[in-house]
């Protein structure tokens, strides 16, 4: 009969994650014996807090609040990181791994700060790191791009990564609640942190997207900057307007390698009903890949959350064991996309602008925006000015046929006050008249 490997784990972390982590080892220590020939047990657990109540039975779990007691412990043969943060957690697993430890970790900020490094110590010492849970919950993105498409050259990365932002704009586009009332009702959901800051200003959505940049394209994750915008200037109208033009407002994140230059961004888009994204409600999350061998890729499922997650870290913990060699990516070779192949017209950008109609604080708003990008000459094909019903309402709000950028460096250069930019990808639709009044009207 075939021996039983006994593997120990040290588990830094018993929150939200954690707990998933020691139910799910539970719940499948039968399976995972069956099928790896290996039973696994917590050796510790590492706490802030002793005396706090647990989601899970602890009787059985040595609970601790020295990580070193981990870290350092002989008997541990894999951490799993699920506490978060960037200290104490990036100490403790470069500590790990300088030991030979296998690390396994849901974090996307110690990834996309410090991720070159540590994977480097992995390296020089013969371990795993791996982080699939750290992007996408329980979408395993990371192994697609790491093992199902390594021949492949990914050109863009494309996806909604943030599921309290998701839950968010779900229930403003639905339900017609304010960007408040959905916040309240995403942490009474337990969607959303008491401290909703990392999700809802984008920070989370652009770990992430340097997480998966890094891997996609021959770059770091710690060079990489992101261009990020958060979701906190939504207002009702804004999404009552995108569903008139048969769109939707989503936080995107975009990467795309152009051969030379990485770019990246995160930021709330218009978008139409029909963009593959735009379907993508709740908590969920969702990346498309696009790269030239396979064209495109839609990866779709829970992207946050007790199970999902802790089923990419068990995941995780099962490929270590399956494997004696690191699978770690490799640096990739620069190289230059078939230009041919990418994503749309780029040089019709088209923007969704709300500005406050304030004759004070935006004195001849109007006149100087028309002047400034040269409008008036063919206006009614260059402008469109929203929604007939608001013209009494305190807010233009209008189409423009100028990037999202640059509008928004005028704005800020000139001064005006109250206003939204976002990026409009929908159709421009002259006949819907019930929705587009043109400048002509505007203006007069
Ligand atoms: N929640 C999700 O759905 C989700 C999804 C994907 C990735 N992640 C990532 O997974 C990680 C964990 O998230 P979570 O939601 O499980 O967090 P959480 O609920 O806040 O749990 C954090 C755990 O770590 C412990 N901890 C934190 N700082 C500590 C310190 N300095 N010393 C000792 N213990 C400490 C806490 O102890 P106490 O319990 O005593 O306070 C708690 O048990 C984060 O990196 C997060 O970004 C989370």
């Amino acid at each position: 009969m075939e021996k039983i490997r006994k593997v120990q784990i040290g588990l830094l972390g018993l929150g939200t994650v954690g707990t998933g982590v020691v139910k799910a080892l539970r719940e499948n220590s039968g399976h995972i014996l069956s099928q790896l020939g290996v039973s696994i047990e917590i050796n510790k657990v590492l706490v802030k807090d002793i005396e706090k109540e647990r989601r899970v039975e602890v009787d059985a779990l040595q609970l601790i609040t020295e990580g070193s007691l981990i870290v350092d412990d002989p008997d541990i043969h894999i951490v799993v990181e699920v506490m978060g943060g960037l200290d104490p957690a990036y100490i403790l697993v470069k500590k790990a791994l300088q030991s030979g430890k296998h690390v396994v970790t849901a974090n996307k900020e110690l990834l996309a700060k410090r991720g070159q490094e540590l994977l480097q110590i992995a390296t020089d010492h013969q371990a795993h790191l791996l982080y699939e849970a750290s992007v996408g919950g329980g979408i395993p993105v990371i192994r697609t791009l790491q093992a199902y498409l390594s021949a492949n050259r990914v050109s863009s990365l494309r996806g909604i990564l943030n599921g309290t932002c998701n839950y968010i704009l779900t229930q403003m586009a639905e339900q017609g609640s304010s960007f408040e009332s959905a916040l309240a009702q995403a942490q009474a959901a337990g969607f959303a942190e008491a401290d909703p800051t990392s999700d809802v200003e984008g920070y989370d959505a652009s770990y992430k997207l340097m997480i998966l940049a890094s891997m996609a394209f021959p770059v770091i994750s710690e060079e990489l900057q992101v261009q990020r915008q958060g979701i906190t200037e939504i207002k009702a109208m804004d999404m009552t307007m995108a569903k008139k033009m048969d769109s939707t407002i989503k936080l995107v994140a975009e990467g795309s390698y152009d051969g030379h230059s990485v770019t990246l961004s995160v930021g709330p888009q218009m978008i139409p009903n029909s963009d593959s994204l735009a379907g993508i409600r709740d908590e969920f999350n969702a990346v498309l890949i696009h790269a030239d061998v396979v064209g495109d890729l839609l990866l779709v499922g829970k992207g946050a959350g007790e199970m999902p997650t802790a089923s990419a870290v068990i995941e995780d913990v099962m490929a270590i064991l399956q494997s004696e060699s690191p699978r770690i990516r490799k640096p990739i070779e620069p190289w230059m996309p078939n230009t041919s192949s990418n994503q749309g017209d780029a040089s019709v950008a088209w923007s969704y602008l709300r500005i406050k109609n304030d004759p004070h604080k935006n004195e001849n708003f109007m006149e100087k925006f028309v002047q400034n990008f040269s409008l008036i000459e063919d206006a009614k094909r260059q402008l469109v000015v929203l929604g007939d019903e608001h013209a009494a309402s305190d807010d233009w709000m209008m189409l423009v046929p100028v990037s999202a950028i640059d509008l928004s460096h005028w704005l800020m250069e000139n001064h005006f006050h109250h206003w939204l930019v976002l990026p409009y990808q929908g159709e421009i639709s002259y006949e819907n008249k019930k929705v587009v009044t043109h400048l002509s009207e505007a203006i007069s």
